[in-house]
Order: structure tokens, then C-alpha cells, then sequence
């Protein structure tokens, strides 16, 4: 384990090793902190080479020592080339990371198995998550790898796809008639009540530090460079920012040169406040939810204000995608790529074209679209499209169809 200490990003107050949620002194959330000069000279891309292909290949920054034994790790998901999408979007090249790829099917495996790598550390045997549904997934499968309890908080009418798909593994899912901000509220009072580990409270510093390897992965599958642009969907906000911080990582310990990408960032318009907040220049405003991204509908994103910070950094934007526009986008994405994302990726791809339409992202640009979830989880957006043409169990009849007999 090679993080020092944790560190308020907002304040700078430092707070040693311990297990807590925010900065005492402002709230903030907190980040591990690594010897980056010491990195430098040791890390390596050769050392990086040689690791594991999951995202324990980048042990040297995080903070946490990868199991003795990993089970069902995560990371080191393809990233493809979508010629025919680029096309029909207008960029000069463009990638999919298939994080759909995971054992769970989305980037969330990523950041539970940094948190619950911190919760075996520290002895806990229930790991527990307030979630929009990607999450319980991932907390309840990496509980029965491990051989830990699983309890979770949803929305009770979250997709069932999700649902059933978490309690398969084993999980309590505690269904909670309100959104994902009530159960977040009740994650924040239960923990301290309960010997728990939760990943996005107590263990949060941690859990957030899973999502960078999806910049380090980027740029390594790039042969070490960074692409000009990266798009990815925004809900809490997390995510966003720390992929951006990824990036300026690997450029601080020298494993690639140049500027990092601009980050585009996508919010769907029934649950916007963060792309609100990026047009307004204020800090964000909570909203109440509509939207059927499900999994972004967090209308008091905690790193809400650090992901418009990001935008805003490097040279980025974050735009707002219509809702009935989600489920077109992934058929799109679908009908060029064969990738079937799931409704954070039809709002990935929204915010992709609307940075096209508005002449930030181009012809000149290799661009990497984040495909964070599965669309077999929510299929409902696409389902219209679905219209066999029935026939009987007869060639003839088939062939006469198709005017061929
Ligand atoms: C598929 C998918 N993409 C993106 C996100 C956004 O992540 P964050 O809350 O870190 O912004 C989520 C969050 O649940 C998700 O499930
Ligand atoms: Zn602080």
C-alpha cells in the first residue's frame, strides 16, 4: 500500500489513516495521498506491464495492497475502436471503454473492490452501500466472493433487472420508498450505527480511488498517450472527477507527457444539476429526480461542484441530454458499435453529440465514450424497437417472404 495519508481535497487538512467519511473541519471529501516524487523514479511503465491485467496493475496508486488472492478482480477492460460511430458522429477517432466488461457489468466493480479491499483490512464483515442500482450489484457480488455479508439500500422502483440481479448474489436489498437522496440520508445516519462497512460513506476516500484506473487503463491502452477527449456520464459526480485526477496522476509520476483530455460530462435532463451548475458558474442547486437514467438520478451529488471544477480545468464542458433522446442514443450505439449500453451510456453518447453540435469536440479529436453500464439492466428505453416479424416454422413461406422463391 503505498497512500501516506488522507487529505481534504477542499481544505488540505490532513487526517492521517482513518476511517472518516469527510473533513472534520469543512466537509470535503477526502483523497489518499502518494509519494509521487518517490513514484517517479519507481513506477514504471515496464514495472506496470508486468502486473496483473486488472486494475491491481496500478497497486502503486491506490491505497490499498491488492488480496493476496484476487477473486473476481476487476479492470483492464477492452477499449475498442467505433469507426462507424465516429462517422455518423463527426469525430476524427473514437473508443469505447467497455467497462460493461466487469463482473457486474459496470465501472462500479472497480471502485468496490478498492473499498472492500479497505473493509477487510479493517476486519468488517458486512459491506453496504446506499445505491442507484450499478452498486448494490457490484457491493453484493464482491460480499460472495469474499465471503462477507451484503446489505443495500435502493430506490424501491429501481429497474427489477437490477434488483434481481443484486439479490442473486445473495444480498439483503433494503428497498426504500424514496430516491437514491433518501437513501443516502439513511446510509450517513446508519453508519454510525452500525459495524458496517459503507462503501460510499465511511469508506468513500477509498472507494473513489477505484475510478482513476479507468484514466490509467485509457492511456496505457493508448500506448501511453492521452486522448484529447474522454466523455462520461455524471451522477453523484465521483467518478468524473476522479478520472480527471487519474490522468494528472500519471502525468505528475511521468508515465505520459501532454495535456490531459478535456472531460465532457453528461447529466440526463430530468436530473441535471450538475450541467446547471457547469452553465451557471454557481455551485450546484439539489433537484428532486425524473429521469429514467436510473442510475444517475442523484439529485444532491456530493462531488457535484469537484466535477464541474474538472470541466472547468481542462478545457471541457457538461451538457444536459434530452430524455427522450437516451434510448435513441443507445440504439445508435448499438446499431453501429455492437455495444449495447445502458442508459448512462445513451446519456454518455448525448453529451457527446451536443459537444459535436457545439463545435467542441471535432474531426481533430480522438475521443474515449466511458461505457459504464449494461443495457440488459435497463432495456425498458428500447424496447419499442423490438418487432420480430413472425412466421411460421416454413423455408417456403420465409423464402416467398423474402421474394426469393
Ligand atoms: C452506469 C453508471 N455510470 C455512471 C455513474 C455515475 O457515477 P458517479 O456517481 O460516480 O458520478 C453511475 C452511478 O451509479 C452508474 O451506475
Ligand atoms: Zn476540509
Amino acid at each position: 500500500m503505498s497512500a501516506t495519508t488522507l487529505s481534504c481535497r477542499a481544505c488540505g487538512k490532513d487526517h492521517g489513516t482513518t476511517e472518516a467519511a469527510v473533513c472534520s473541519a469543512c466537509f470535503g471529501p477526502l483523497d489518499p495521498e502518494y509519494d509521487l516524487e518517490r513514484l517517479r523514479t519507481e513506477l514504471t511503465r515496464e514495472r506496470i506491464a508486468t502486473g496483473p491485467h486488472s486494475l491491481w496493475r496500478y497497486a502503486d496508486l491506490l491505497p490499498v495492497s491488492p488480496a493476496a488472492e484476487p477473486r473476481l478482480a476487476p479492470g483492464w477492460t477492452p477499449l475498442v475502436s467505433a469507426p462507424r460511430l465516429a462517422t455518423v458522429v463527426g469525430v476524427g477517432e473514437l473508443y469505447l471503454k467497455l467497462d460493461t466488461a466487469n463482473p457486474t457489468h459496470s465501472f462500479k466493480d472497480r471502485v468496490v473492490a478498492v473499498a472492500a479491499a479497505r473493509a477487510q483490512e479493517l476486519g468488517l464483515q458486512t459491506l453496504s452501500c446506499s445505491s442507484t442500482g450499478n452498486l448494490a450489484n457490484a457491493v453484493a457480488a464482491r460480499a460472495a466472493a469474499e465471503g462477507l455479508e451484503a446489505a443495500v439500500l435502493c430506490p424501491a422502483d429501481l429497474e427489477p433487472e437490477k434488483l434481481i440481479a443484486t439479490s442473486v448474489y445473495g444480498a439483503t436489498i433494503y428497498a426504500v420508498d424514496g430516491t437514491y437522496d433518501d437513501c443516502s440520508r439513511l446510509s450517513v445516519e446508519l453508519s454510525f450505527e452500525l459495524p458496517w462497512g459503507f462503501v460510499n460513506v465511511g469508506l468513500r476516500a477509498y472507494y473513489g480511488e477505484g475510478s482513476k484506473t479507468l484514466a490509467f487503463e485509457i492511456a496505457e491502452q493508448l500506448d501511453w498517450q492521452f486522448p484529447d477527449v474522454v466523455v462520461a456520464p455524471i451522477a453523484s459526480g465521483a467518478m468524473f472527477s476522479k478520472v480527471t485526477q487519474g490522468f494528472e496522476e500519471f502525468k505528475e509520476v511521468g508515465l505520459v507527457d501532454g495535456p490531459c483530455p478535456r472531460m465532457i460530462g453528461g447529466q440526463a435532463a430530468g436530473c441535471s444539476p450538475v450541467a446547471t451548475a457547469f452553465d451557471s458558474g454557481e455551485p450546484f442547486v439539489p433537484v428532486r429526480p425524473d429521469s429514467i437514467a436510473r442510475s444517475l438520478a442523484i439529485g444532491n451529488p456530493a462531488d457535484g461542484n469537484f466535477a464541474v471544477a474538472a470541466a472547468n480545468a481542462t478545457g471541457g464542458a457538461i451538457h444536459t441530454v434530452a430524455e427522450d433522446s437516451i434510448g435513441l442514443n443507445m440504439s445508435l450505439l448499438a446499431e453501429t458499435t455492437g455495444v449495447f449500453g445502458e442508459t448512462a451510456t445513451g446519456v454518455t453518447l448525448g453529451a457527446l453529440r451536443e459537444a459535436v453540435e457545439r463545435g467542441q469536440v471535432g474531426e481533430n479529436d480522438r475521443v474515449v465514450l466511458l461505457v459504464t453500464g449494461d443495457g440488459l439492466k435497463t432495456p425498458k428505453p428500447v424496447a419499442d424497437g423490438f418487432d420480430p416479424v413472425r412466421i411460421g416454422a416454413d423455408a417456403e413461406a420465409l423464402l416467398e417472404l423474402l421474394g426469393v422463391a
